[in-house]
This record gives C-alpha cells, structure tokens and sequence, in this order.
C-alpha cells in the first residue's frame, strides 16, 4: 500500500458500476433525465433511496421545484440513454424526446416509467442534504415497478 493521488485511487475502484437514471420534472413543465453513479438504498421500512446531485445540474433545478423523482435501474438496451442523458442537460434538449423513450405515466405526479428498465422506484423527497458541491435528496418509495425479462446494465 503506498499514498497516492486522489484521483489514481478513484481510478482503482470506479468500474464496475451501477448507473441509474432519475427522472424529474422541469420547472416550466416536462421531464428531464439524469444518469447517476452517486446513488443508495438508505431505510428498509419505510423504503428509501438517496441521489447526490450536482448543484450544476438542471436536475438540481427540477427537485427544487418538483420534490418527486423516479429512480430508473436501466435495462443494457438503454446504454445509449445513459450516455446521451449523462452528457447532455435538459436545459438544451428534451431527453425524453432525443431519446426516443417509450414511457407510462407513474402513479405519483405520473412521472414517466419507461418502458425498457429493469426497475423503478417512484419516490417523494423527505429530506435533503448539502454535500460540498452536491445536494443529497432522500427519497421514500411510493410505488415501485419491476420487469423481470429485461437484463440489468453495468458499466465495465
Ligand atoms: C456514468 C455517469 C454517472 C454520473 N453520475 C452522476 C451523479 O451521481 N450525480 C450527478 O450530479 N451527476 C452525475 N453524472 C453527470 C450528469 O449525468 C450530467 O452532468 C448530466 O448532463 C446532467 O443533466 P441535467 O443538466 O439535465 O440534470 C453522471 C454522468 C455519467 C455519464
């Protein structure tokens, strides 16, 4: 074991990773996409999951406003998803639309639920928490969706 940099240590224990996406709804109305790395189950009863946004992020903007999100655990086929709505803000595009995403309308507020993903979480923030340049947003699980033919996506 020697002492290194941070960001070779970072390196060391990235891959593999589990990305999910969240999905929020705009300010002015829509819905947004975030792919997320920095993610948890926090409480088993009641349910609870924890995302830590960017204060950057328009995602940040839209749980301010919206205290709802939906966590999406992806299915591999929406690979290009996460690529595309991990590098591109919904202040510039519709991400929903650009991504071609087959959605039903959820329970809580009907944020969307696509179609493709292995599972979703419907969640209302309860609390959240300033961390650094993040913002922890807890989440209670209102409802959740399963698809049990679809093969969960790793990042390797
Ligand atoms: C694999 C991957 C994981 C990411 N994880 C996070 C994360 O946990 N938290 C975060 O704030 N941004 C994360 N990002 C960056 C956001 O997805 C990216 O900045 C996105 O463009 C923000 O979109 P928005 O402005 O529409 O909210 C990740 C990106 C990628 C590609």
């Amino acid at each position: 074991m020697t002492q290194t940099e941070l960001t070779k240590a970072y390196g060391l224990v990235h891959l593999p990773a589990k990305v999910v996406l969240a999905v929020t709804e705009k300010p002015g109305g829509g819905y947004n996409l975030i792919t997320m790395e920095w993610f948890m189950r926090t409480s088993i009863q009641p349910p609870m999951f924890a995302i830590s946004v960017g204060h950057n992020r328009y995602s940040y903007e839209c749980l301010q406003e919206h205290r709802f999100f939906n966590l999406v655990f992806p299915s591999v086929e929406m690979k290009p998803l996460c690529a595309m709505a991990g590098s591109s803000s919904g202040r510039d595009i519709d991400k929903f639309e650009k991504g071609g995403v087959e959605f039903i309308p959820g329970k809580l507020h009907k944020l969307p639920i696509p179609k493709e993903a292995v599972a979703v979480f419907e969640c209302e923030v309860v609390t959240q928490v300033r961390s650094g340049d993040h913002t922890i947003f807890v989440g209670e699980v209102r409802h959740s969706w399963a698809n049990k033919e679809k093969e969960p996506l790793v990042y390797t």
